[in-house]
């Protein structure tokens, strides 16, 4: 159990907050989003909580009733009415977003649907009386409902706590394409909850944020069965609207006084004065699902004055899952203080596993000498999602689609994950973790204009089928070149407006000159025959970067910018100069700026690097391509563009070049040298792992921005810790990327028409397995090699480890870390010379990190943008006092009185 992160012997925690009785929470429906589904109007109910209609979701299908409300529903509720979904779509989503509903990327929500049919539903079902559909979370299934019809009681719900993956989430039912019935909904709510709940820091603490659902959450000491608590406008009730089931089992203790609220979890007021005493023992019992896990949070406070002393209220929970999971002792007056009203918690900080006995117990037993028996004022208790959210279909694929639904407006209906868990009707995609899309069938759609090229960019695509639709113009250059090379099945029968008169057997001829293409086309894997060899052909055409990378719907209707680039690129060094602040040295200026190639500082793959001063005083990096690097002054030139144009604080810039002579580079220089050389103790001493990680999120930023910052994006292809670079200010930068460096490596090099086609490979012990067995080079050979990277930054080590005992035997550095991990041996991997004052979570968080980086199957790894966030917020970790830190001064304290503590 990795996640299990903290190196500790007891599984529960007490912490004590000690509330102000001055402060009612006076947070007011901060960002909460209440949908009333089918609803028509909004409205307040009793509780005060506003109550949208769904209708303001766009592109929200399906069909509305009215239905009778539950007995226990107010005059206004949002269970009066339905939406139900009768069409053929294989599910129906509602999609929170960031500029409506304020969703952002890694914030956390609860998120809350419920389901109140009534008597009956206005539609058949396969099973009478019972509507069976599934409940699905961005990519995953979240739940499958069965509800029996009349519905009696209260609603069905389902709750889940989640981390945001994107800037938006989905909630979708399945339709009856899936084969189930027709789904419906009642409403559905968003809250932003706090990171300071135990619960949302128990999601915190995975390396991915496993979500939680909610499975009990009680009131003990209830007033009546009737009393749910959620939020109040008057401040008592829950401030995250959070509902309480009553327990109204007796002996029943209750105050009025103000308990409850100014702390961490924030539970509700009225569920805090009232609270469940037994006279010596009792013992709260669940029947749990088996093979999964569980989080428990227990709320208590000594609220009877009749306590006035230490040790007349002191009792122990015992908690079992099958075996002994955890225990504690609670003296509530005594950790107060001596006084009365403090909330207390006791918390799973690992996640309890349900083996097959399928229960869990809390035993709350009276200790000897205690005058009172125990007490419990509420319990919530979350199953944890079975697996990772999955992160949905290839985030380009995604791109793309969103480019042809925005192309064709009436395919705007489909909203949620194109693939996972179920596909849109019109889509079939391949089998893996992050998919790509195989087939696209949009035949008798009615649909009009010309085809978008932009159909060509999805990699995966075999199938695209167009019938009968009112297509007009030329089918795109890039489809056709797709079926010349029968990587692509394409039909487009029945389209009058297609390719007219002169189109020769079934495909038109494009005029070739035609430069009508958007950025999209311009990066095309291709595998050339039998070749072993990936080629990526990089167009020089338009080579640019920016900051962020906006799909933008390419504009048909204006296609033309940039043409005279293609041609002049090479022959025309002013646009090198004048366009970027690459700058053109004569080779008389290099070799006065190196002092006639005086000082050797390194030896690049393809000749050797010498320092340089400039005339500002500044030193540079001097690297000299070797006569047989076969680089041709062209290529060389289109180099120095495309690194020209791309700047960033973690990339280490280019600062000239020169053609006379020789081929020559001129980089800014790196005061600190490489990584590599640092954790070899050649260079700084790297002894903090705060250093360290600083040093990985700067490289991880570098890369994510070569990957997602640049048009055509740049796949580095050699990522190695000698290929990143320390500043003086101890920066990470990459360094080495662009084409001319992987040329050394080229195997087959074809030059013509202003393309070039390059073939490489990465460095011994970064080399992504899954990239030597296809030769197809993705983002996720850079993720790869990032992950050894990080595995030499946590151990020290070289990617090959020299065995001790073997002669010339190496080990390769994941194959060596691997057992340790997995044994949760954190010592035998972690660099000696590391000092101790180090974060264990924020270490263990990166080995998680670099374990998904170099996952064989590279769907599975994380994008670079990814492991960014997840080093920064490791980072952030280092310079946090978290709240497990401030409570493990209590927790000690409470050890210190608890007898049988572990
Ligand atoms: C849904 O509404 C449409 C149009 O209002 C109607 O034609 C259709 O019969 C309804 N479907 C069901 C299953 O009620
Ligand atoms: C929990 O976090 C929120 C937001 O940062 C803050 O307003 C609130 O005061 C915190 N609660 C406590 C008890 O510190
Ligand atoms: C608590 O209750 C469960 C189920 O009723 C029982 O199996 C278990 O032994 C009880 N635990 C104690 C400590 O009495
Ligand atoms: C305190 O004790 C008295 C006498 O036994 C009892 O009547 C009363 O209910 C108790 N109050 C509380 C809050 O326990
Ligand atoms: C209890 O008193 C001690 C000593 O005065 C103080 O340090 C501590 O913070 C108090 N604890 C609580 C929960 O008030
Ligand atoms: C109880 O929980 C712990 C921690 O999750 C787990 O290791 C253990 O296997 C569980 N016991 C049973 C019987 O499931
Ligand atoms: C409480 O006292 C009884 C009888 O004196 C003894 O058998 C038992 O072990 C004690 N329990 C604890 C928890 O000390
Ligand atoms: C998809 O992949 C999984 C795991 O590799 C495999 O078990 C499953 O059979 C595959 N499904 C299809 C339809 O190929």
């Amino acid at each position: 159990m990795r996640l299990l992160a903290k190196l500790r012997s007891s599984r529960i925690f007490i912490a004590s907050f000690i509330i102000c009785f001055t402060c009612i929470n006076t947070r007011a429906q901060e960002g909460f989003i209440s949908i009333d589904c089918g609803g028509s109007e909004s409205y307040v109910d009793e509780n005060g909580i506003s109550w949208d209609p769904d209708s303001h979701f766009s592109n929200i299908a399906g069909n509305t009733t009215t239905v009778t409300p539950p007995a226990s529903a107010g005059s206004s509720s949002p269970l009066s009415k339905i939406r139900y979904f009768p069409g053929e779509q294989n599910k129906y989503c509602y999609v929170f977003n960031q500029k409506d509903h304020g969703v952002s990327k890694g914030a956390t929500y609860l998120i809350r649907a419920s389901f109140w049919a009534g008597a009956t539903l206005p539609y058949d079902t396969q099973i009478e009386n019972q509507a069976t559909f599934k409940l699905l979370i961005d990519a995953d299934v979240w739940d499958e409902l069965s509800i029996r019809l009349p519905q009696t009681g209260r609603e069905e719900t389902r709750e889940i706590y989640l981390s945001a993956l994107k800037d938006t989430i989905d909630v979708c039912l399945t339709g009856k394409g899936t084969g189930l019935d027709i789904p419906f909904i009642s409403s559905l709510v968003l809250r932003p909850l706090y990171v300071n709940l135990t619960s949302v820091q128990n999601m915190h603490n995975a390396a991915r944020n496993r979500a939680l659902m909610s499975r009990h959450r009680i009131n003990y000491g209830a007033a009546s069965n009737d009393e749910y608590i959620r939020y109040q406008s008057d401040g008592l009730g829950d401030p995250y609207d959070r509902i309480w089931e009553p327990d109204i089992t007796e002996p029943i203790l209750t105050t009025t006084a103000n308990v409850g609220t100014n702390v961490f979890d924030h539970p509700p007021v009225r569920v805090m004065q009232r609270a469940y005493e037994s006279s010596d023992f009792f013992n709260i019992s669940f029947n749990l699902a088996s093979g999964t896990s569980y989080h428990f949070t227990l709320y208590y406070s000594e609220i009877s004055t009749n306590v006035t002393m230490d040790g007349e209220r002191v009792f122990s929970l015992q908690v079992f899952n099958g075996s002994d999971f955890g225990s504690a002792m609670l003296d509530l007056f005594k950790l107060a203080n001596n006084t009365h009203n403090n909330v207390y918690i006791t918390y799973s900080i690992y996640p309890m596993y349900i083996g097959s006995a399928g229960v869990a117990n809390f035993a709350f037993t009276k200790q000897n000498g205690s005058r009172f028996g125990p007490i419990i004022c509420g319990l919530e208790l979350f199953q944890v999602f079975d697996n990772d959210m999955s992160l949905g279909t290839d985030d380009d694929e995604v791109a793309t689609l969103k480019d042809i639904m925005s192309f064709f407006p009436s395919l705007d209906i489909w909203t949620g994950d194109p693939c996972l868990p179920y596909a849109y009707n019109w889509l079939t995609c391949t089998n893996d973790s992050r998919p790509y899309i195989s087939t696209i069938d949009l035949h008798n759609n009615s649909l009009t204009g010309p085809i978008p090229d932009f159909l060509g960019a999805l990699p995966a695509l075999t199938t695209l089928n167009l019938d009968n639709n009112n297509f007009s113009g030329q089918v795109p250059k890039n489809l056709l070149d797709k079926v010349a090379r029968s990587e692509l099945k394409l039909s487009f029968a029945g389209n009058a407006y297609l390719c007219n008169a002169d189109s020769n057997q079934g495909f038109c001829t494009i005029n070739s000159s035609s430069n009508k293409k958007s950025n999209l086309g311009l990066i095309v894997g291709v595998a050339v025959g039998c070749v072993l060899l990936a080629l990526v052909i990089i167009s020089s055409v338009a080579l640019y970067c920016k900051k962020a990378k906006p799909r933008v719907p390419s504009d048909n209707t204006a296609p033309q910018q940039n043409t005279a680039k293609s041609d002049s690129v090479f022959h025309n060094r002013s646009i090198v100069s004048k366009t970027n602040q690459a700058q053109e040295f004569t080779y008389q200026e290099i070799k006065s700026m190196t002092n006639d190639f005086r000082k050797e500082i390194g030896k690049g793959g393809f000749g050797p690097v010498y320092l340089g001063t400039l005339k500002n005083g500044k030193n540079v990096a001097v690297k000299v391509l070797s006569k047989d690097s076969g680089q041709g002054e062209n290529e060389f030139l289109n180099e120095v563009e495309l690194l020209s144009r791309v700047h960033h604080k973690n990339l280490v810039s280019l600062v000239g070049y020169c053609t006379e002579a020789e081929l020559i580079l001129v980089y800014e220089f790196m005061a600190n040298g490489s990584l590599f050389d640092s954790l070899k103790g050649k260079g700084l001493n790297l002894t903090l792992w705060k250093d360290r990680l600083k040093i990985a999120a700067d490289a991880a930023e570098g890369l994510d921005y070569l990957h997602r910052g640049c048009d055509p994006s740049i796949i580095h292809r050699d990522v190695k810790s000698s290929n990143i670079l320390l500043s003086k200010d101890f920066e990470g930068k990459i360094s080495d990327f662009g084409i001319s460096k992987s040329r050394q490596y080229d195997t087959s090099t074809i030059t013509g028409n202003s393309q070039l086609y390059t073939v490489v490979q990465g460095s011994f012990g970064y080399l992504d397995p899954a990239y030597a067995e296809t030769n197809i080079a993705t983002h996720s050979i850079d993720v790869y090699a990032f992950g050894i990277v990080l595995f030499e930054l946590i151990s020290g080590k070289p990617p090959m480890i020299q065995q001790a005992t073997g002669m010339g035997e190496y080990i390769h550095i994941v194959k060596w870390a691997k057992p340790h991990i997995e044994r949760g041996d954190l010592s035998s991997i972690v660099d000696p010379r590391l000092s101790d004052d180090l974060n264990v979570s924020s270490i263990w968080k990166v080995v998680d990190i670099a374990l998904m980086c170099v996952d064989y199957d590279r769907k599975k790894r994380p994008t670079m943008n990814e492991v960014k966030l997840e080093l920064q917020s490791a980072l952030s970790m280092e310079f946090q006092i978290g709240l497990y830190d401030t409570t493990e001064q209590v927790t000690s304290f409470t050890e210190n009185i608890h007898v049988n503590a572990r």
